[in-house]
């Protein structure tokens, strides 16, 4: 579940060039500012902070700008040979220039480079812009969890899971 009013700061950087860096502790509050304005359940920035301090944890930010701005992340965690992709988002002015999908592709390549030969994720049944998202990037559906999200009004909405087979170079496995 998502809100999109937009939280993006005045000033949209260059889009054109934005770089894909690996998340550290200073990059709490930006994903918490992030992740605050797409979902409902916002993460404060110390709950972000041990999310990235958690071992097998593989996460990147999006940067663009002079100075750089953070507009996107993506945050994975990884276990023995599975990982999952706890959360993804991207400021509403920087959407549909390919942030996301270059930054999933890279948490891919990270998982694996941890051990990941699967990376697994659940998405709103109505998201129909990340479904797509993961539906373009290898991910294929593998069940569905009835009403898993509740909504502020008091409706729930299903869960749908999706994985995608990793090879070595962090793709998506032929099969
Ligand atoms: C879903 C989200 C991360 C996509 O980010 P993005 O940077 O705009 O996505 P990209 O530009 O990389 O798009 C890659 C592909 O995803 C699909 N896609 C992305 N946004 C879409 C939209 N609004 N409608 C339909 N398809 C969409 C398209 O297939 C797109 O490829 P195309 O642009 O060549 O058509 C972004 O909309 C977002 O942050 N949403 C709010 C948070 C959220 O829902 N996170 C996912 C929770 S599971």
């Amino acid at each position: 579940m998502t809100n999109q009013e937009s939280d993006s700061e005045d000033r949209v950087p260059d889009l054109t060039h934005v770089s894909l860096l690996w998340a550290l502790p200073d990059h709490a509050e930006a994903i918490s500012r992030l992740h605050s304005a797409a979902f409902d359940d916002g993460w404060a920035a110390p709950a972000v902070a041990r999310l990235l301090a958690n071992p097998g944890s593989v996460a990147m930010v999006a940067a663009a700008g002079v100075p750089p701005s953070i507009g996107a992340f993506v945050l994975a965690q990884v276990a023995a040979d599975e990982a999952e992709i706890l959360s993804i988002a991207v400021d509403p002015a920087w959407q549909r220039h390919g942030v996301a999908a270059r930054l999933v592709e890279a948490v891919k390549r990270g998982a694996v480079r941890s051990g990941a030969r699967a990376l697994f994720l659940e998405v709103a049944d109505g998201n129909a812009a990340a479904i797509s998202l993961y539906r373009v990037s290898g991910f294929t559906e593998t069940g569905r969890r009835k009403g898993y999200y509740a909504h502020p009004d008091g409706t729930r909405e299903d869960a749908v899971t999706m994985r995608c087979a990793l090879q070595p170079d962090g793709s998506p496995a032929a099969s």
